[in-house]
Parts: C-alpha cells; structure tokens; sequence
C-alpha cells in the first residue's frame, strides 16, 4: 500500500525546532528561550482575554477590520494597506505561497529566520542564501545574488538569530538598486526594541518602493507570542493577491481585541523595551566580565559562543535555565539567550559563573 506523496520539495525541509524542546533533566523554570517579553502583556489584554469567554461561539471578523483601523490609528497608515495574520510567520508564509513558484529563487540571509526556507521550499521555490561577514549583511553581497527568477528577499531586520541591521543608508543604497521584480520583505518582528538613529521599521520604504512590504509581530514586544498576531504593511496591489488566498479566518476574535487593547497601552510597550534595555546592558557586562564572547546584540536576545556549548546547555536547563542551542542555524556553538527579567539574568550569571564546562 502507497501513500500519496508531499510536494517532493517539503521533503527538503527541516521541521522547525522551536523554544519548547525540553532534553530529558531539565527543568522549565526560566525560560529565556523565544524572545518572548518576559513582562508579558498589558494589563488591558489581560481583561480582554478574561472577559471574551462569552464571545467564543462566534466567528471573527475575516479581515479583522478593527484591529487594522487600530494598527492604521497606531502607525499612522492606511488600513486598507494591512492585513493581519496567525503571528507574523503566516504573513510570511503568505507572500512565498503568492509570489513563489516551483524554481523560483529566495533570497535568504545566511542564518536568517527559520521560516524563510520553510516558506520558500513549500512552494518548490530554491533558497538562495547571502553570506554574511563578520555576521553582518553587505549591500553588494544582496544584490550580486538578484537574478532574474529572484522573486523574494527576505530581510530580516533586526535579524533573528543574528541581531544585525542594515542602517538606514544602507537600505536606501539597497533600493535604488534592487530590480522591480523583486519583493522585499521587512521582517520588522524586533522593531519595537529598536531606538537606533540609523534604524527605521520599514513604513517609509512600503510607501516609496512599490516592491517593498513590512511584516509585523505582536509575539515580542507585545507580550502576546501565544495569541498568534501578526500584520502585513503593503500596497493595495499586493494586499490583494495575499488576501485572496488568506485563510478566511487566520486571526481570532480573541486575539485581534487582545490587538486592539494592546495597541491602545504603548505607555506599556515603552516602559518593558526600557527594562529589556536595561537589563540587556547589565547582563553584556556581566557576560563580558565573565569573558563569553558575543555576536553583536540589538533587541532582546544575546548569542553567546562557548566551547563546550551542549554541556552550557544542559548544565543551565538542569539547574531551571532554559536557554536555545543553535545547531538548526549551523551555529552550533552558540547559544541564543533572551533578556528576561532582572532577577532572571542575575540567575543565569550565577549559574554560568558556577558551571564548570565553561
Ligand atoms: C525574525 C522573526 N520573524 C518572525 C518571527 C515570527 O513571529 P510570530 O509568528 O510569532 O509573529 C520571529 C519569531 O521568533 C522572528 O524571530
């Protein structure tokens, strides 16, 4: 007896191995694990949540119109220039599904966000991966790789695992140069941490550049990576096709109101970006006193190179520390760590000043 075979090309693909994976011993204690807020949401999310049992039984809003009057009202931009999506991985998925083919090519930063690749071979499209230096993304490297079966790049900005940013120069040089026919992806998933001067979300490149859309996240900041919500910033043009194949009913109810209160509290957004600051400086001293090596750092996470990282690992995930090894981006070195709370990392220095595979 046969089964019907996948797409051959999803055969390609690893599954994605995300911050719940807990090795026999461990204990999930602090999880530092998924960039996640360690504050979690506002209080008025909270109330929503508690308050919507009552409305369960009814389908949401399809095109989620609220939330994207609320998103415009927010980012001051155009509604009819959104859609809103199950996390932002779904608006990712989406474009890939819209504009990849079977031997299309993706342009993909070299460590760059697991589902690029995920998105791009589902389609039977071909990863085409830009090679960092230093962990750092050049101009020239992007465009040296345009071809003309290139559909998508996929910039992740600020990237995740790696932190680094093309600054606003950058971009601007990247642009002017890039053909027509390639869509540009903003995966701004981290923006909200970011207060750089040469960094910008994207918004101002969506409205000059008819080749260039912004991904969104409420997973990070937002304190609602549960919640699944995420949107899309793009030209009517390309709003369309995406949501002509859009599951009619990607977003909930619950999340899309969880949205709106969230959007309406960014006294909140600011004062745990301020303490994820904080406490990101606190700890790169502390990791720089203990002499851990780190790649650049930006938002909320810190990649920390040891030369016995498995045994790191599993000495922190045994004493309660749930941190996340990085062999699925070959980095197998390395270790991702989010910026928890305070206590938390004060925690997790302790614990590595103690281990003794460091
Ligand atoms: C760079 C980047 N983009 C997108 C996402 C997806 O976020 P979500 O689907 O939870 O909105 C993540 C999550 O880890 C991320 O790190």
């Amino acid at each position: 007896m046969g089964f019907p075979k996948s797409n051959e090309s999803i055969y390609a693909i690893s599954p994605y191995i995300g911050g719940d994976v807990t090795p026999p011993g461990f204990v999930r204690r602090v999880v530092l694990a998924s960039n996640e807020n360690p504050y979690g949401p506002s209080d008025a999310v909270k109330q929503v949540v508690r308050q919507y049992a009552d409305r369960i039984h009814c389908y949401p809003s399809g095109a989620a119109n609220g939330l994207r009057e609320a998103i415009g009202q927010t980012h001051g931009i155009d509604p009819a220039w959104l859609v809103t999506g199950n996390g932002s991985e779904d608006i990712l998925h989406l474009l890939a599904r819209a504009y990849v083919g079977k031997g299309d090519e993706v342009l993909i930063p070299q460590h760059g966000f697991g589902v690029y690749k995920i998105a791009t071979l589902a389609m039977g499209g071909i990863p085409v991966e830009i090679p960092r230096v230093d962990f750092k993304l050049n101009v020239d490297a992007i465009l040296e790789r345009v071809t003309p079966r290139t559909k998508i790049f996929y910039l992740d900005h600020p990237g995740n695992p790696i932190a680094h940013y093309l600054t606003n120069t950058e971009i601007d040089d990247l642009l002017e140069r890039m053909p027509s026919h390639v869509l540009v992806v903003f995966d701004s998933a981290y923006a909200e941490y970011m207060d750089n001067d040469d960094y910008h979300c994207g918004t101002k490149w969506v409205q000059r550049y008819p080749n260039v859309v912004m991904a969104r996240s409420f997973s990070k900041a937002y304190g609602m990576a549960n919640l699944r919500l995420g949107w899309l910033y793009a030209h009517p043009e390309i709003v369309d096709p995406i949501s002509r194949i859009r599951p009619p009913f990607n977003t909930t109810g619950l999340s899309q109101a969880a949205g709106i209160a969230a959007l309406g509290d960014q006294a909140w957004i600011d004062y745990c970006t301020q303490l994820n600051k904080k406490n990101l400086a606190k700890f790169v001293n502390d990791m720089n006193d203990l002499n851990i090596p780190m790649i650049p750092y930006t938002s909320n996470f810190v990649m920390a190179y040891f030369e016995n990282t498995q045994e790191v690992y599993k000495y922190l995930g045994q004493k309660g520390l749930v941190v996340r090894p990085m062999g699925a981006y070959n980095l197998p070195s390395y270790l991702r760590i989010t910026i928890g709370k305070q206590e938390e990392m004060q925690e997790l220095v302790e614990v590595l000043k103690s281990c003794p595979h460091r």
